[in-house]
């Protein structure tokens, strides 16, 4: 009978984002980034592995397909919990429930959210698959540190709330770890709105695109060096304060100044489509028509916008968005995560944005 375990984890969306490697094996980052956790019953992973004597080797299922074990960061990741693992039962020699460290695993995960769409979808696998194997084997401890060899976005889908990953500054990587900030209680009026605008695969994955940015953007080196400490901190603060304007400035900046990287990239990378760039223009309009931040966007390596906004003012930007973007007009562009609710939009409001 195989010991069976089944985990979910959460999308994470980076208000800071983290865009190059200064270690492509040990996935190290040139900055510190931060994000924000969906809630477990939205965008997320679930991940069931099964260890048992009679599987001869190990495999791993995504969405329903057999994929290659040999992937190198499946691999690190695999390698890293059964060496703690190891290590965990030599210290505790008497451990009458010893799962045989010899034995193979079968993996299955499944995301409730397109895959690969710049959606995140690697970071909740590979908290995921850390988190199962974790408990499979009775590993304990520090797990971020794991997960970052399968995705470094991924060692933030290992807390709720805010988090931050600090790049650290050891060769080793040890100290480049993911930290809570705060649970997620911590800001209850806080929204995420997900504008999927295409489920499409993106053209170049984040991996690739960001080794280019690092060896053609001096733009990137610029940001990672002398714009990200500095904001990192402001963005901390702002959070701590729960200050919307600030952190949705903060936000929009960041994002903003993470796709002018990939235009500095040589050959440039575009993730933004026409749609995204309406949607940007949006709110900046419904922004000053109120002359104060009420929406922020954010756009990871695709299309699909992230938005936030304070509770009070969603079902408003949702009728917005409605408005903006009939059905008729656009089919592919759906909201998703929230319900929603009927609000009715002021002549004034829609004529101005
Ligand atoms: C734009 O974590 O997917 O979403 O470490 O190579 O797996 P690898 O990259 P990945 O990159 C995410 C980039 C981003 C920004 C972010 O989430 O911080």
């Amino acid at each position: 009978v195989p010991t069976l375990l089944t985990c979910t984890a959460p999308v994470n969306i980076a208000v800071i984002k983290y865009w190059g490697k200064r270690n492509e094996d040990l996935i190290l980052p040139i900055n510190s980034s931060l994000s924000v956790t969906l809630h477990q019953n939205q965008l997320k992973t679930t991940t069931t592995v099964a260890s048992c004597k009679h599987f001869k080797e190990d495999r791993i299922w995504l969405n329903g397909k057999e994929v290659d074990i040999n992937h190198p960061r499946l691999q690190s990741c695999l390698r890293e919990i059964r060496r703690l693992a190891r290590k965990r039962h030599s210290d505790e020699e008497n451990n009458s429930e010893k799962l045989n460290l010899s034995q193979k695993v079968h993996i299955c995960s499944v995301n409730n959210f397109p895959t690969a769409a710049g959606l995140a979808s690697s970071a909740a696998g590979y908290a995921c698959l850390v988190y199962a194997l974790a408990k499979l084997y009775g590993v304990q401890g520090e797990l971020s540190k794991v997960a970052r060899q399968g995705s470094g976005s991924a060692c933030r889908s290992m807390y709720g709330g805010f988090v931050q990953w600090i790049m650290g500054n050891r060769s080793d990587g040890k100290d480049s770890i993911a930290e809570e900030l705060h649970p997620e209680t911590h800001w209850p009026q806080l929204r995420i709105l997900i504008l999927v605008v295409s489920s499409e695969r993106k053209p170049v994955g984040s991996s690739a695109g960001m080794q280019t940015s690092v060896k053609t953007s001096p733009l990137l080196k610029y940001r990672a060096e002398s714009v990200v400490p500095q904001r990192m901190k402001e963005m901390v603060d702002a959070i701590g304060q729960r200050n919307f304007e600030k952190f949705a400035e903060l936000t929009m900046k960041d994002s903003n100044q993470f796709h002018a990287t990939c235009g500095d990239t040589y050959p440039p990378i575009f993730y933004l489509n026409d749609v995204s760039k309406r949607i940007m223009n949006m709110v900046h309009r419904y922004n000053s028509h109120y002359g104060n931040i009420k929406a922020a966007y954010t756009f990871d390596a695709g299309p699909n916008a992230v938005i936030f906004t304070l509770d009070e003012d969603v079902g408003e930007f949702i009728e917005l968005v409605k408005e903006h973007f009939p059905p008729e007009t656009n089919g592919e562009l759906f909201l998703k995560g929230l319900p929603v609710s009927k609000v009715t939009l002021s002549e004034e409001l829609k004529s101005a944005i």
